[in-house]
């Protein structure tokens, strides 16, 4: 049993393998947090804390550490739950009456009933525990009991107490080509606060915290959630004046209002946590597994090879038949025709919402290209951006309605497009109806499924923001019951929706449409603190690179692509024999590690050297891989020691370098580390090593 409750069924403590988090129910009814952190024995021996005013400008609930906050009295600090009853009262005021617990298959979860002392309001705080991850996912269920509706004006999912002051807190900044750009910052008195206000993206900042005590990659204290949410987004961090560090993430309330009808019920979107004295390390394993274990799909994710860099909007039947034919001769497993195949799409003026097959560009059916494909054994992949439409599409043209919009404003435009309300039942229904029929009428095994614009203009609803992603999640489950051998892959103008909410729904994320295989060692390593590897889509593309204009050897673009699920977008009818015999070498190597690459454990190594390495490590059992990258040789030249990690102390391992094969205990690797010297700029390297039988 994961969940401890003391004999005074007052204190509930939940345990997972090495975690524990505890909180207890006082004398008023109110739930107090009393611990989160390394694991404790017993829910017997907590004391609630006595509660006295600091003084009468510093009210008892300003220093009442509860679990969820709710607004309303003597209230100031963040709330997680601000509603409006139909007679007008803003203030809601809660009573303990009782729990559940129920037993999953992976998990146990806790369910505490709270209800309002005037209203028929119910809150059920639940509290699901992964113990085998160390992780627990909480959320909250509002449920509307009154003959009258309820108006929430806000709604975060939970609130966590933090015992410290002058945390660090990390998360990522970034914009459209530069996603994922990690950021640390001390968190002092006052607030931090990341959001998402676009509908569509998480370019900016993504939905997740992480607070930790001067943590390395394997010691110290280090707490965090990921909120399962795409789309806007609030989370706060508050060093409050009475010792302690909050941290609540949850809905965006910025242009929000949820009307909850007589009946209804919302669930708020949970938020995966947990907490780890060993450092992000620890912190990313538990996330990756619990990924790749409860929410991905089972098998190996193929190596794709996509047409948009290389052909753009130019797309013809030949040319990517000729395309499909080199991806297959290169060693790729899934050919992804991109924008531009559909409708008057000839540039991103027009086409979107017209889902027809071009029969200038493919004037013998899209069947042509398929067969070509599947002649190669290789799967079909196609894009699509169902949300939107261009003005000048024969969709909008029909139905101008159909868009988020006020009927006294010129809509904008932004990439020429317009968004879909897909939450009017009829624009659903089209939606749905085109993917379904493209998936039946073709074979077609992977699907891109892009939005390259954020939501504005939505029109009188104000629940939109929620409703349009949870209509994205209800399509694409529907789609799936339906088609369930297709893969989803979820690219929002590259990285826009990288989170929990859309991982397990959708299957891989496209991680940036930035390729430079420089920049992406930045990206990657930034989103492998949360994100599983298996789930991040790399391609080799070509060089001088579009964005970055930097030329790039071959083999680092390689390498730096084999970190995730490997693609490769570059023009390959343009490659040199050479070219092409490196990447089918490349790409014969990356089948080999594939399975330690996307299933293993992955491990963010320590450079000791004033040059730059970046040094990852891989391991799956008794197989491993190390990449050592250093995009430019500096002062002293000097080589590396990499430490490895999760190596078996006492066993011999043998190292595959480029000078022959090498043997070292795991004790040698581990404590004493491995000598890496790499040479010259954009210098890349992979060691296999393996622990023998
Ligand atoms: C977005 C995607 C790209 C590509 C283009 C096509 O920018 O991120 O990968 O699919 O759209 O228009």
């Amino acid at each position: 049993m994961s969940i401890a409750i003391s004999t005074n069924k007052d204190v509930f403590l939940l345990n997972t393998k090495s975690t524990s988090y505890a909180f207890g129910i006082d004398d008023q009814g109110l739930v107090r947090h009393l611990y989160w952190g390394k694991k404790l024995p017993s829910a017997e021996e907590f004391e609630m804390p006595q509660l006295t005013e600091v003084s009468t400008n510093d009210p008892v609930y300003e220093i009442t550490r509860e679990e969820f906050p709710v607004y309303g009295g003597l209230r100031y600090k963040e709330h997680c739950l601000k509603a409006t009853f139909a007679d007008g009262t803003r203030e809601l005021v809660y009573q303990y009456c009782g729990y559940d617990v129920e037993q999953g298959d992976a998990c146990e979860e806790l369910i505490l009933h709270l209800r309002d002392a005037h209203y028929d309001l119910l809150l059920d705080l639940h509290y699901k525990l992964y113990p085998d991850y160390d992780l627990m996912e909480r959320s909250v269920v509002v449920k509307n009991q009154m003959e009258e509706p309820l108006q929430i004006e806000k709604i975060h999912s939970a609130q966590f107490h933090i015992p410290y002051e002058n945390l660090n807190f990390s998360n990522v900044h970034g914009h459209w080509g530069a996603e994922q750009q990690r950021f640390v910052q001390k968190v002092s008195y006052g607030k931090v606060v990341i959001e998402n206000r676009r509908g569509i993206s998480s370019h900016n900042h993504n939905p997740y915290f992480i607070l930790d005590r001067d943590a390395t990659e394997t010691t110290g204290e280090v707490y965090f959630g990921a909120l399962r949410l795409t789309g806007n987004f609030s989370g706060v961090v508050e060093q409050t004046p009475y010792g302690e560090t909050l941290v609540q993430m949850g809905l965006n309330s910025h242009d929000c209002l949820l009307t909850l009808q007589p009946g209804e019920s919302f669930t708020a979107p949970a938020i995966l946590c947990g907490y780890s004295d060993s450092g992000f390390e620890t912190m990313s394993h538990n996330l990756h597994r619990f990924a790749r274990e409860n929410l991905m799909g089972e098998g190996l994710r193929p190596v794709l090879y996509n047409s948009w860099e290389a052909t753009e909007f130019h797309v013809n039947s030949r040319d990517q038949v000729k395309l499909a034919q080199k991806a297959a001769e290169l060693g790729a497993e899934l050919f992804v025709l991109d924008d531009g195949w559909f409708g008057e799409r000839h540039s991103i003026q027009n086409g979107l919402g017209d889902w027809y097959v071009n029969e200038g560009k493919f004037p013998n059916g899209l069947e042509e290209l398929i067969d070509a494909v599947k002649e190669q054994n290789m799967m079909f992949g196609i894009w699509v951006e169902p949300e939107m439409v261009n003005p000048k599409a024969q969709l909008y043209q029909d139905h101008p309605d159909w868009i988020y919009h006020y009927e006294t404003r010129v809509t904008d435009t932004s990439r020429v497009q317009y968004v879909l309300n897909i939450t009017k039942p009829e624009v659903k229904e089209f939606i749905y109806d085109m993917l379904d029929d493209l998936l039946t009428r073709y074979d077609i095994d992977y699907i891109k499924w892009d939005a390259n614009r954020p939501i504005s203009q939505t029109g009188p609803q104000r629940d939109v923001w929620y409703k349009h992603i949870q209509t994205v999640y209800e399509i694409v489950t529907e789609l799936k019951k339906k088609h369930p051998k297709v893969l989803f892959e979820a690219c929002a103008s590259g990285g826009g929706r990288i989170d929990y909410g859309i991982l397990g729904i959708f299957d891989d994320f496209w991680t940036s449409d930035n390729t430079d295989a420089c920049d992406r060692l930045y990206i990657q390593d930034a989103y492998s603190r949360i994100y599983p590897i298996k789930a991040m889509r790399a391609w080799v593309t070509d060089c001088p690179n579009f964005l970055s204009q930097r030329v790039i050897p071959l083999t680092f673009r390689y390498h730096s692509a084999m970190m995730g699920s490997l693609g490769v977008g570059c023009n390959i009818l343009k490659f040199t024999p050479e070219e092409t015999e490196l990447s089918q070498k490349m790409i014969r190597q990356y089948k080999e590690i594939r399975p330690i690459i996307q299933e293993g454990t992955f491990y963010r190594l320590e450079n000791p050297s004033a040059n730059q390495y970046f040094l990852y490590e891989y391991l799956k059992e008794d197989l491993g891989v190390l990449f050592a990258f250093l995009p430019q040789s500096k002062v002293g030249h000097r080589g590396t020691t990499v430490r490895l990690r999760g190596l078996d102390e006492a066993a011999a391992y043998v190292l595959h370098t480029s000078k022959g094969d090498i043997v070292k205990s795991g004790s040698y690797l581990m404590y004493h580390g491995l000598e890496i010297r790499l040479t010259g700029d954009y210098a890349s390297a992979i060691i296999r090593f393996e622990k023998p039988q």
